[in-house]
């Protein structure tokens, strides 16, 4: 049995009949092929299949496909506007915030929910909201060094709106 599921990624609108236990995660992946969410523990723990649904950073691999439906979701593919970076995917960039990259995918989803909300975040508030984010990695202090040099663009994003 499937379900007939539609929902809006990135800004266009899909349709995909999926099984009902299909998580998020492996609807984007498989279905959408959009491979950059990324499936670490499967299980809520890692952060890595962190994408937004309606503006909330959620872990893809706790959701259901079926419960997306009519949903709005955004994954590190929606972040950039084509080809150009965004101000937070450039701040990773220039302050070395990933290795392997594994995580950032869940990291920068979050880290753009955070920073939408609460473009004014300092240090501390960073470091907790990103504590559910398993990086194996870079040890945390680029990452948060990255989030912070980001903060000025979605101030400024803010005023303008
Ligand atoms: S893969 Fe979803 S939290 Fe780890
Ligand atoms: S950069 Fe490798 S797990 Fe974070």
């Amino acid at each position: 049995m499937t379900i007939a599921t539609r929902f809006k990624v990135n800004g266009r609108e899909v349709s995909v009949s999926v099984e009902p236990r299909t998580s998020l995660a492996d609807c984007l992946r498989h279905e959408l092929k959009l491979t950059g969410t990324h499936l670490g523990c499967e299980h809520g723990v890692c952060g890595a299949c962190t994408v937004l649904v309606d503006g909330a950073a959620v872990r893809s691999c706790l959701m259901l496909a079926a419960q997306a439906d009519g949903a709005e979701i955004v994954t590190v593919e929606g972040l950039s506007d084509g080809d150009e970076l965004s101000p937070l995917q450039a701040a990773f960039r220039r302050h070395h915030a990933l290795q392997c990259g594994f995580c950032t995918p869940g990291i920068l989803t979050t880290a753009h929910a955070l920073l939408t909300e609460e473009p004014d975040a300092d240090a501390d508030r960073i470091r907790d909201v990103i504590s559910g984010n398993v990086c194996r990695c870079t040890g945390y202090v680029s990452i948060v060094e990255a989030i912070l040099d980001a903060r000025a663009a979605y101030a400024d994003r803010r005023t303008s709106a």
